[in-house]
Parts: C-alpha cells; sequence; structure tokens
C-alpha cells in the first residue's frame, strides 16, 4: 500500500458557527477561524475539515446549501474563505472542505426553477418529484421517512395554484434530494468539487455520503423495517447504500487524481475525500475505499460501540481488516457536530471526562487516521441545560420537542475569561449559551496546566508525531492485542516498534504487562519503571518499550 499524508493524519473538525467570531456578531466565521490557526497548529493536527460555510438559508445549521459557490455573509466571505486556506498551508495544515451532495437547499436556484417548471420537465429532473398515490394523489409517493422525524416528502402547490407533485427530503423539507440518475445532476458536483479544488483546498468531506442514489422505482420501505436511527443500522434500506453510488465516486477520484501533482502549499500532494458514511458494518463502509474510489469513510462503528471493551475491540478489528482488504487505513471517529459529546455519552461529569481522556489516547494510538471535533480537546461536555426557545436544529422542531436535537454539542468554543462569551466573540452574547462552569474549561485556564485535558491531547498529539510506531512514522500497519489473562474490560495492544496502549474499563483497578517507561497517562497512575502497573479504572496509559 502506498502510504498517503491522510492514511496516518489527525483531522480537526471546526464548526465555524461555533469556533470563533470575527465580527462580534455572536457567531462563528472565517475571520474568527483565521485567528485562531494558529492554536489548532499548536495543538499539534495535521488537517482541518471545514463544515458547510455557503450561502445557506441555514435551516440545517448550512447543511442546507443554497449556492454551494459562495460564503454565506454570516460566515464572510470568498476572500476570507481563501485567506483561511492560505494561512493554514502557511502553517501546516490541510484543509477539507464539507461538500452536501444528497441534497440543496429548498432555496437554491435549481429548486427554484424546478418548482416554477412543469411535472416532467428537465428542471423538476434534477430533483426526486413524484406524483402522489390515492385519490387526487393525496398521499406521498412511498412510505419513507425523514431522518428528522416525519414523512420524507412534502407536496407543492403547481403554479396553476393546484395540489401539485410531492418532492423527496431524506432530511428536513428544506432539504430537496438531488436525483442522482440525471447527468446534469453529476456533472455540476464535478465542477463544484473542481471550484473549490482550484481555491487550493486539500479534499473534501463528503456529506451523506451513502444517500446519493435511491433504488430504482423508489420502492417502500417492507413494513416492521425501522427507519429511524436503529434502522439505517440494521437493515438494508432503499435509500442507503445503493451499488450504483459508487460508480459516482469512481467520477470523483479520477478528478482529484488529476490534481495529484499540484501542489498546495507545504510541499503537500494528493487532493483526499473523507465520506460520512453510517453503516452498521466496516466491510459495509470500507467498499466505498476500495481502488479508484474514495480515501477515507468515517469509521463509525468505534464511535457507536460506547464504553464497551467487547464492542469496542469487535470494531477495531472490523475496520482494520475491512480497510486492510481493499489497501486503505481506518478513520477513527469519537465525535462530531452530530452526536452527544463524549464525556456526557460516557457518563458525564468526573467519570465521563476521566473515560473520554482515555479514549482519546485510545483513538489516537490507533493504526489509520483519526478525526477530533472541536472542543475534545478541551473536554468539553454536552449543553444539556439549553432552553427549548433558543434551541436550533430541526430534530428539535420536527419531533415536536421530544428529541433535544443536536445543539448541545454545538456550543461555542470558550477560550478565555472568567464569564461567558468566553472570548468566543467581541459581541455580548454567542449565538447558543455557554455553561458558567466552562471558566474552569477555557483554553486559556488549561493552557499552562499540565494536568489538563488539553495538555492531554497535545502531548498525545506530540508523542503521535515523534514516535517509530505511531502517525505517520508507524513501521507497521497493525497492532497486536495482549492477550496474557487480561480481564475482557482491558484493551492492552502493542504496536511495533516499541510501543504499547492500554485501557482500563472496568469497575476495578487490574494489572497491566507494561514493559517500558509510561509515555502518557490519561490519569493518575503509579509507575516505577518496568514490570507491571496497576491500571486504575476509565484510564489509559502509552509506555515505550524503546528507552
Ligand atoms: C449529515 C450532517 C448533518 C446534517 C445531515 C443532512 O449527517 O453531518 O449535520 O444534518 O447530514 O445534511
Amino acid at each position: 500500500m502506498v502510504r498517503g499524508w491522510w492514511h496516518d493524519a489527525v483531522f480537526y473538525q471546526v464548526y465555524p458557527r461555533s469556533f470563533a467570531d470575527g465580527d462580534g456578531d455572536g457567531v462563528g466565521d472565517l475571520p474568527g477561524l483565521f485567528a485562531r490557526l494558529p492554536y489548532l497548529r499548536d495543538l499539534g493536527v495535521d488537517a482541518i475539515w471545514l463544515s458547510p460555510f455557503y450561502r445557506s438559508p441555514m435551516v440545517d445549521a448550512g447543511y442546507d446549501v443554497a449556492d454551494p459557490r459562495d460564503v454565506d455573509p454570516l460566515f464572510g466571505t470568498l476572500a476570507d474563505a481563501d485567506r483561511v486556506f492560505a494561512r493554514a498551508h502557511e502553517l501546516g495544515l490541510a484543509v477539507l472542505v464539507d461538500v452536501v451532495p444528497n441534497h440543496t437547499s429548498r432555496d437554491s436556484a435549481w429548486f427554484a426553477t424546478a418548482l416554477a417548471s412543469p411535472p416532467g420537465s428537465v428542471e423538476r429532473s434534477r430533483y426526486l418529484f413524484r406524483d402522489g398515490r390515492g385519490t387526487g394523489g393525496d398521499e406521498p409517493p412511498n412510505n419513507w421517512l425523514s431522518q428528522f422525524g416525519g414523512p420524507a416528502w412534502t407536496r407543492i402547490t403547481e403554479a396553476d395554484g393546484r395540489p401539485g407533485q410531492w418532492y423527496l427530503h431524506l432530511y428536513s423539507p428544506a432539504q430537496p434530494d438531488l436525483n442522482w440518475r440525471n447527468l446534469e445532476v453529476r456533472c455540476e458536483y464535478l465542477s463544484i468539487l473542481r471550484f473549490w479544488l482550484d481555491r487550493g483546498v486539500d479534499g473534501f468531506r463528503i456529506d451523506v455520503a451513502h444517500g446519493l442514489v435511491k433504488a430504482l422505482g423508489l420502492p417502500d420501505v417492507p413494513p416492521g423495517v425501522p427507519q429511524g436511527w436503529e434502522g439505517r443500522l440494521r437493515h438494508r434500506l432503499p435509500y442507503w447504500d445503493q451499488p450504483e453510488v459508487h460508480d459516482v465516486y469512481r467520477t470523483w477520484r479520477r478528478l482529484l487524481d488529476s490534481y495529484a501533482d499540484v501542489d498546495t502549499g507545504g510541499g503537500r500532494r494528493g487532493r483526499i475525500a473523507v465520506a460520512e458514511v453510517w453503516l452498521p458494518r466496516a466491510q459495509r463502509s470500507a467498499a466505498y475505499l476500495r481502488p479508484g474510489e474514495l480515501h477515507q469513510a468515517f469509521d463509525f462503528p468505534f464511535l457507536l460501540a460506547g464504553w464497551d471493551p467487547v464492542r469496542l475491540r469487535a470494531a477495531i478489528d472490523d475496520a482494520l481488516a475491512a480497510t486492510a482488504a481493499v489497501g486503505a487505513a481506518p478513520a477513527w471517529v469519537l465525535a462530531n457536530h452530530d452526536v452527544v459529546r463524549p464525556v456526557t455519552r460516557f457518563g458525564g461529569g468526573a467519570l465521563g471526562l476521566a473515560r473520554a481522556r482515555a479514549a482519546l489516547l485510545l483513538e489516537l494510538a490507533l493504526p489509520g487516521a483519526a478525526y477530533l471535533y472541536q472542543g475534545d480537546e478541551l473536554g468539553l461536555p454536552e449543553v444539556e441545560d439549553l432552553p427549548d426557545e433558543l434551541r436550533r436544529d430541526p430534530v428539535f422542531a420536527h419531533s415536536g420537542g421530544r428529541v433535544p436535537g443536536r445543539d448541545g454539542c454545538r456550543v461555542p468554543l470558550p477560550w478565555a475569561g472568567e464569564a461567558a462569551p468566553f472570548d468566543f466573540t467581541s459581541g455580548e452574547t454567542a449565538w447558543l449559551p455557554q455553561p458558567a462552569s466552562w471558566a474552569e474549561l477555557t483554553v486559556a485556564a488549561q493552557r499552562h496546566d499540565p494536568d489538563s485535558t488539553l495538555a492531554l491531547c497535545r502531548t498525545a498529539l506530540r508523542i503521535r508525531r515523534t514516535h517509530p510506531a505511531l502517525g505517520a512514522r508507524a513501521a507497521g500497519r497493525g497492532l497486536t492485542w495482549a492477550e496474557d489473562e487480561l480481564p475482557p474490560d482491558i484493551l492492552a495492544f502493542t504496536r511495533v516498534p516499541g510501543f504499547g496502549c492500554a485501557v482500563n474499563m472496568g469497575k476495578a483497578p487490574a494489572r497491566v504487562p507494561v514493559t517500558g517507561p509510561l509515555l502518557l497517562a490519561s490519569g493518575p497512575v503509579e509507575h516505577t519503571g518496568t514490570g507491571d502497573l496497576t491500571l486504575p479504572p476509565n484510564t489509559a496509559v502509552w509506555w515505550s518499550a524503546l528507552a
């Protein structure tokens, strides 16, 4: 396998509206990010992935794109984007941007012309318009459900004022799904990719990558098959993971490869794409990484395994085997802007934080790339008590308030100071309020504290860059589990040459054979040098056998 720069890189997800605000309106933006880029260089990541900053009515926080070739004024201008790309490259950081090909915004020019054109027109065929079922076409064309709740179809009013066709939206009604069996759609997205590649981005994160092509005839989901979260993980649904979607990515790969020799700064070559594929088994996501297809696919089984050593180990083994079989490497993920933050997922409070720190060391010790979500380096918890009236995630409204939605992991970062908005903005308030308790979690508060999560993350990334068993320098592609009579709730493995990692996921301290001096521990441990170590629960250690 030829190893590209991305194989073992650490990517940091910037969620622009919550990273840093440059103009004082309380919403993060590109100038804010520009000013804070040195922080990311100092953290020691290799690349950033920027969530959408395109023109959008912001129904789904920018994942409803009205113009994919322009920056929304909320976030700045195209020139601001260019400045971010150039400065990131100067600092040695690669830049991925999001591409959202499954749907556009309802406010896009294409959707406007589709609405203004008659059924059966070329303009409508870019989307999935269908006649309704039942008398007068009053029923949706099939039984598909939106991921955000309710039917996946909305009926339009035709130009003559009569109730008309229905259009498909796997997400909110403000996000009409495109028809990827239409050649014009395919060409348009190649042109969008080229637009950003020409501006110097190093690649793309592909939103809902497994959803673009729908089964021919848009058949009903069989009765009894759940279509929500569980459904997408257990069953083959007619709108996910259809074989023809791979043709799309083979074309994208050829485009990306045609830019292979164009240096984007810092001598980095090779443009890449990472797929957001929510699929149950690594074997299915690895199909997106076959030769001639994409570079990476997020490993969500790792994220979904929770604090469960058996599931985690299975997820790790599956991902390593499945990616190796196609000549690729895993891309580990513990968090993103769609899921509850690890500290809270793992139990909250001091327990959750201890586990999140241990999980971070586990993630960063594994062979392959790692994705970090902004704020996880600070050990931020989910904000669970946001007032309902401030919640913006459409999931909240579509579920009639039953599902809190994803705002709790999107609260703006605390940078410095004793009170909100913690230097996130020069304005008075951030777009979502930060808890007062975050005064202890600001970057400034953690920067000089050797026991802070920020210090742990920085040290881990430094070791990852320099140790010959880790990161880009890694000699071996795999890991070896330590089998010798360890209790099942200890995950312990070694990598060559001379690196070990152990995590105690049990409730009691456990003896772990440590063959050299400790490099790093996620919490307090005592170790005299070599020999067995008593590893406290909810703690991870790295050790070296080199010295
Ligand atoms: C992806 C994004 C999520 C968005 C959805 C629809 O899953 O990560 O934030 O709501 O796609 O675009």
